[in-house]
């Protein structure tokens, strides 16, 4: 438990899209022994249920009822809606660009939190996303910000893409990115942005495992800090 909220601790790492969240969230978990929460699969979710069930995805009504009632389950890295395996179907760009529409309506932003509050278990959680500092966790303990230009974040999603053996277009991706980055930065509700108090990252250039390591520091600093009060 940490000291300083008798709650055990967050590491919330915010960031646009591709900018290497998932992967430095989920190294620096391992490596602490943390639970681990991607919020971006809860709207991947939401934006996949709603487009099967041929929903308005604009519409928050419609779309904070289904993000009330799903039936989800997380297990061993895979995810199931409904009792089907749906990673794979969350992970493809269809279900990225409507999870940021649905992320844009506020009353499927309320539904999500609880079950987002809930990945806060012992020994502490290292949750990534859009608004993990600035709504979900905001007595964060330490609250990192992942950046990187939208040409090399273009680049990781292809290169992610085209290991899977799926098919890809570079000036696609890199429109795709801009496109959520406006929406996702813009939008009324929860938008994308550094916290005054997020330690910022820019990753552009520079290997994952060496973010991760910058991560561990910082974290471990702010351990030091907390036993030094
Ligand atoms: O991180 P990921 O690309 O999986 O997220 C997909 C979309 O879900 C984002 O573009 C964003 O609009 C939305 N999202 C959000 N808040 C979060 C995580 C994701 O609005 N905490």
């Amino acid at each position: 438990m940490s000291a300083d909220t008798a709650l055990p601790p967050v590491i919330a790492i915010d960031g646009p899209s591709a900018s290497g969240k998932g992967t430095i969230a989920a190294a620096v978990a391992r490596q602490l022994g943390f639970h681990y929460l991607d919020s971006g699969v809860l709207y991947r979710i939401v934006g996949l249920a709603g487009t099967e069930r041929g929903a308005n995805l604009d519409d928050d009504a419609q779309m904070s009822r289904i993000a009330l009632n799903l039936n989800i389950k997380f297990d061993d890295g895979r995810v199931w809606l409904d009792h089907r395996d749906v990673s794979d179907l969350v992970r493809d760009e269809g279900a990225g660009a409507a999870a940021s529409r649905v992320g844009a309506l506020p009353g499927v932003r309320i539904a999500l939190m609880a079950l987002q509050r809930g990945f806060r278990r012992a020994p502490g959680l290292v949750a990534d996303g859009r608004d993990m500092a600035s709504v979900v966790f905001q007595d964060a303990q330490l609250k990192i910000y992942l950046t990187a230009t939208a040409e090399e974040r273009a680049q990781r999603r292809y290169k992610q893409l085209i290991d899977k053996g799926h098919s890809a277009n570079i000036t696609a991706l890199l429109q795709d990115i801009c496109a959520r980055d406006l929406r996702d930065s813009t939008r009324v509700a929860a938008p994308l942005q550094k916290c005054a108090d997020a330690v910022e990252i820019d990753t552009t250039g520079t290997p994952a495992d060496a973010v991760v390591a910058q991560v561990l520091r910082l974290y471990q600093k702010h351990q030091k800090q907390q036993k030094t009060q």
